[in-house]
């Protein structure tokens, strides 16, 4: 398994262009499904889990193509199969989002459950019972979920909690519902707009996406269409954690920086001075960052998925950090490592009381979950010494070449095989 060795204590320096948001190509990729003409996209990062998508699309018949400079094209007009096999699904749980797609367009789907991950059980009852609203006939088998459904027809749906893959499912079994359907309490997240713009793109009649209640009318079908996806805004303020621990001055090129409100807010209250255009950010740090606690929620609050990245940076902080995560039950597998390299970090249940030390000391930790990598290659960066992060795997499922951006910012970092 690949490794990450870094040579901590060096300032960044330089200019990145930030990828394509993960957790927007990942849908979008599954929208795909609902029509037979082909769809074309921009800005798709080459993650692990785009190849995992893909090759899920594929066994089911989806023709993709990945060209030059992220575009990807595909078509599902000769789709086969409308199963999502266990040894596909088992690698990311992401996969649940064809089911919505394969209801609404051939009636009928066999999706294994995802099964949990590190951070958390992960159910998907949301999702069922949503579908099953719009008429299907849902049920669990064998660990798979298996749905029929003549036509799904339109429903007003609430569910229990904010979900944003059970509002991406929804909404693209909606698309070619017969009727209206409502979405309520629905995610707010910059990728769910994206979604609903590809959507809106392909011919779909949606209202409301970016607000908590969305309304779609089903169409008959949907054309083909192309789109650009939006630009990741947890890659980008990972990259900005990066240069608040280490000192520095960087540039993110193509980044969308009105949909960071939440994140720059916090980084400028530990010290990181922000300038913001259109499509970039100037992050310039001098001296040592300030504790700055803070309390996951969902958009615009401050994204679970930056949870880990702005905690390593409170492990240097001058002061005392209190952190809350209140989206996943388990999002604290990065404290025992981060400890491993001399942070001072208490768990007491959802809440983590961070102590500012002085410096971490580089050691070889152990990546648990994408986020958690993040957190211990910032932490690398900035520790006295070597630090080896071994099972970078996690770190690839949702970073395009990390050590090779760093290495630009003038990180001392290399991937060893
Ligand atoms: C999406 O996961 C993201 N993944 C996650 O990013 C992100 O952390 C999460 O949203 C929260 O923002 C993708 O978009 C592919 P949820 P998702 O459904 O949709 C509970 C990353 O690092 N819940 O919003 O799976 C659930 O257990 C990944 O890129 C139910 O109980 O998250 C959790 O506690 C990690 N039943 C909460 O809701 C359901 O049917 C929010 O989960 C669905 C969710």
């Amino acid at each position: 398994m690949d490794r990450l060795r870094i040579q901590g204590g060096r300032p960044l320096h330089g200019e990145v262009t930030v990828s394509g948001a993960k957790n927007a190509a990942l849908p979008i990729l599954c929208a795909s499904l609902l029509t037979s003409d082909t769809i074309t996209l921009d800005n798709v990062p080459e993650l692990r889990d785009i190849g995992t998508t893909l090759a899920l699309l594929g066994r089911m018949g989806v023709v993709s193509q990945r060209g030059p400079d992220g575009r990807v094209s595909l078509c599902a007009a000769d789709v086969h199969s409308q199963e999502a096999p266990y040894d596909l699904v088992k690698t990311m749980r992401a996969s649940i989002l064809v089911l919505g797609p394969l209801l609404a367009r051939f009636g009928h789907a066999r999706v294994s459950l995802p099964g949990g991950c590190a951070i958390g059980q992960r159910p998907v009852d949301q999702h069922i019972k949503g579908l099953a609203a719009m008429g299907a006939q849902i049920h669990i088998e064998h660990g798979f979920v298996v749905a029929h459904a003549k036509r799904l027809h339109g429903a007003s749906i609430l569910t229990d909690m904010v979900t944003v893959t059970g509002t991406e499912n929804l909404m693209m079994a909606a698309v070619l519902a017969d009727g209206r359907t409502t979405l309520e309490n629905a995610a707010c997240e910059p990728e769910i707009v994206d979604l609903a713009e590809l959507l809106i793109a392909m011919g779909a009649r949606i209202q409301g996406h970016g607000s908590d209640r969305i309304i779609i009318d089903g169409v008959e079908r949907l054309h083909g269409a192309t789109h650009q996806i939006i630009p990741d805004r947890i890659e980008a303020g990972t990259f900005l954690c990066a240069v608040a621990a280490t000192g520095g001055e960087i540039t993110l090129r193509q980044v969308a920086p009105n949909t960071m409100g939440a994140i720059l807010d916090k980084l400028r209250e530990a010290g990181l001075q922000i300038e913001c255009g259109p499509d970039w950010i100037r992050a310039t740090m001098h001296g040592r960052p300030r504790a700055t606690g803070f309390r996951t929620s969902e958009y615009p609050g401050f994204p679970t998925d930056m949870q880990a990245q702005l905690m390593a940076l409170n492990t240097l902080a001058s002061g005392t950090a209190i952190i809350t995560e209140n989206i996943f039950e388990n999002r604290y597998m990065h404290v025992q490592e981060l400890q491993r390299m001399g942070a001072e970090i208490d768990i007491n249940g959802h809440t983590a009381i961070v102590i500012g030390t002085e410096s971490l000391s580089g050691a070889t930790v152990m990546a648990t979950d994408l986020r958690a990598s993040a957190s211990l290659v910032i932490a690398g960066l900035a520790a006295q010494g070597e630090t080896t992060v071994e099972r970078i795997y996690h770190l690839d499922r949702g970073y395009e070449r990390m050590e090779a951006k760093l290495q630009a910012l003038g990180a001392r970092i290399q991937r060893i095989q």
